[in-house]
């Protein structure tokens, strides 16, 4: 079975969102396998986002990370990979889809990030990656 990565970024624990964002992935009938609350050093977001290292919204990313506690979760199904991206909605939640997490609970808040609430993995390799580091 599929599995894939999801982090309740730190605005979505700091507005008590986590629930709700478990409650829509169980919901869908996704398994939570695995669920930790962390506090990551910079060096495990650095492998994280390692993609984005010298885009403009690279360090106030980074930053926002370093914010708060995190959930991350271990999440199984078929096709769960691109199944959460759908419930995630499109990465700019002022123009996410109604209905998707970052449509329904996320906006701009006039920051140099997008806090968007929530993370999934792109592919089964950015699965597998990230698993790995989340879930050491
Ligand atoms: P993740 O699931 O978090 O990886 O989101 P994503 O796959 O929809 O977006 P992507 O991997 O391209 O970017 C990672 C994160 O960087 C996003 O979730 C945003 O928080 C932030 N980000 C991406 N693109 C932009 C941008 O153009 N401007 C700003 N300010 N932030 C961005
Ligand atoms: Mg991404």
């Amino acid at each position: 079975v599929e599995e894939t990565l999801v982090l309740v970024k730190p605005d979505g624990v700091a507005r008590n969102l986590t629930g709700a964002i478990l409650a829509r992935i169980e919901a869908k009938g996704y398994s939570l396998v695995d669920i930790r609350l962390v506090q990551p050093d910079r060096s495990v977001l650095a492998a994280h986002y390692a993609e984005h290292e010298g885009k403009p919204f690279y360090e106030p990313l980074v930053e926002f990370m370093l914010s708060g506690p995190i959930v991350a979760i271990r999440v199984a199904g078929d096709r769960v990979i691109e199944g959460f991206r759908s419930l995630a909605g499109t990465t700019d939640p002022t123009t996410a889809a109604p209905g998707t997490i970052r449509g329904d609970f996320g906006r701009d808040w006039g920051l140099k990030v997008q806090q968007n609430l929530v993370h999934g993995s792109d592919s089964p390799e950015s699965a597998a990656r990230e698993l790995a580091l989340w879930f050491k």
